[in-house]
């Protein structure tokens, strides 16, 4: 697998990903996305609202602001208990977060084959993470196990602080008569104030979900590894109201639907796995993540979570609105439960880029060359094909403009008729691009092309009429090679 930098720089020389207002010297831990990026992030966005909502009649959309009213963020818990425990190095003046400081010193026990110190300390560290006074308790573990700041490798730090990771900002054109606004965090809670008009105006009856895709917006102190973790970012999040009882259940189909929905967009399943949470919310009897190996190692990609009736239950006691639910099954009235399922969006799009990531050696003697290749899914590339006109006369160009204008009905296509095919070919290889069609002097006359995949490298003469239908199987037939 190609390392962070690899990919950081590839992002940006295609256009993937540029730093935000980069003249300026950049902004941390904000990103824009570029002419692929944006097509990428449509693309994986679009299959999960149909995996999630097109795809399940008990499942709709909703698209609700990013402002809330302040109280929600009480109610949530998000004002008094969303917070990161942050530590510095007094040497260089850097932040870390406790808490991945001593799982970084977990992992190095583990590499080192020390399996038995590793779980002694694993064992600790989730004691800690579920004692009343957490950062005391992760700020001692850093203090006895002596674990030196991974940068300047000294051993001199603060105390541990839990520091809020809500935006704030504010309403109003006075500053006297301004109220406090939080820019929203997740995105969930959108989900949770409208349960009961999207449950009558939509005719849903429990089980049923509500998903969003959206911004949410969290100070991150420590933000590093491209757009793994950034302060502002998309989520993409399903909440799924049921009866109390049966939360387990929908716990467990969620999770193998999400599971599978991941491998379905070509992620190659032995870098996906399951993480139980080592400390569950106090409010939430289940919790795990699914993890990917990226190349700084196994992270969170997405979380499913069975949150009980909390959510509902604050949001009835601080509005005073009732939002209980008239079973007619069984004529009772209860809170429903909520199953959560919950991913980044961004995060996602950087396991995509590194899972697609792939240099192979192509040619033969001493032709061979290294190619780049983003082996996407097909149905997530920027650019599902590429048109190319052998040379630009003899009538070429104007079939080869035919074929790309009947393709544009249906996909995102590109036309390059610059310099040689081989180069054309390995130009978008690099960007994911998975048929090139090639127009030459047969076409004119025949009025047939060719197709070259971008994995096999194979090549396939067709009637130009039947592309787009050779497209649209191919991309229903795909599996990533063995
Ligand atoms: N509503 C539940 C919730 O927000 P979370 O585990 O805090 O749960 C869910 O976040 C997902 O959102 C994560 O698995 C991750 O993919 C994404 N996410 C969270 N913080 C992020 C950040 N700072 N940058 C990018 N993605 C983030």
């Amino acid at each position: 697998m190609a390392d962070l930098d690899t990919i950081v720089s590839l992002s940006k020389r295609r256009g993937f990903l540029f730093p935000s207002s980069e003249i300026y010297g950049g902004l941390g831990a904000v990103y824009d996305y570029g002419p692929l990026g944006v097509e990428l992030k449509r693309n994986v966005r679009e299959r999960w609202w149909n995996a999630m909502v097109r795809d399940h009649d008990n499942v709709v959309g909703i698209d609700a602001a990013i402002l809330m009213h302040p109280t929600v963020w009480k109610a949530s818990g998000h004002v008094d208990a969303f917070s990161d425990p942050l530590i510095d190095d007094r040497a260089s003046g850097r932040r870390y977060r406790a808490d991945q400081l001593i799982e970084g010193a977990i992992a190095k026990l583990e590499k080192k084959g020390r399996t038995d110190n590793a779980a002694a300390l694993q064992a600790r560290f989730v004691e800690a993470l579920n004692a009343d006074n957490a950062a005391a308790a992760l700020g001692q573990i850093i203090q006895d196990e002596e674990i030196k700041a991974p940068d300047s490798g000294a051993f001199d730090w603060t105390e541990v602080r839990q520091f809020n990771l809500m935006f704030e900002t504010a309403t109003g054109a006075l500053a006297e008569e301004a109220s406090k606004l939080y820019l929203r965090p997740e995105t969930a809670q959108g989900i949770f104030v409208h349960f009961k008009d999207v449950a009558e105006t939509a005719r849903q009856q429990v089980p049923f979900g509500i998903a969003q895709v959206g911004k949410a917006f969290r100070n991150e102190i420590v933000a590093r590894q491209f757009i793994f973790r950034m302060r502002e970012f998309e989520q993409m999040e399903m909440q799924y109201f049921v009866q109390p009882g049966s939360q387990m259940d929908a716990y467990a189909e969620w999770a193998e639907k999400r599971m599978a929905w991941h491998v379905a967009n070509g992620i190659r399943a032995d870098k996906l796995r399951w993480h139980d949470h080592e400390k569950l919310a106090h409010y939430a009897d289940a919790a795990k993540d699914v993890q990917y190996e990226f190349p700084f190692g196994w992270n969170e990609i997405e979380g499913i979570h069975s949150r009980t009736d909390y959510d509902l239950s604050r949001h009835q006691e601080y509005s005073g609105k009732k939002l209980e639910y008239f079973d007619p099954q069984t004529n009772e009235r209860y809170v429903p439960y909520v199953v959560e399922t919950s991913v980044g969006l961004d995060r996602t799009i950087l396991m995509v880029l590194c899972d697609a990531y792939t240099e192979e050696e192509v040619g033969e003697g001493d032709k061979t060359e290294t190619r780049t290749v983003l082996k996407f899914h097909p149905a997530l590339a920027p650019f599902t094909a590429a048109v190319f006109p052998l040379v630009k006369k003899d009538g070429m160009p104007e079939v080869a403009h035919a074929v790309e204008a009947d393709l544009r009905k249906q996909f995102n296509v590109t036309y390059d008729e610059k310099g040689a095919v081989g180069r054309r070919y390995r130009r978008q290889d690099e960007i994911g691009t998975p048929f090139c069609i090639t127009v030459d002097g047969d076409s004119v006359a025949d009025g047939t092309v060719t197709v070259r995949d971008r994995d096999s490298m194979a090549q396939e003469r067709i009637p130009a009429e039947n592309v787009r239908r050779y497209i649209e199987d191919k991309i229903d037939a795909w599996a990533p090679a063995a």
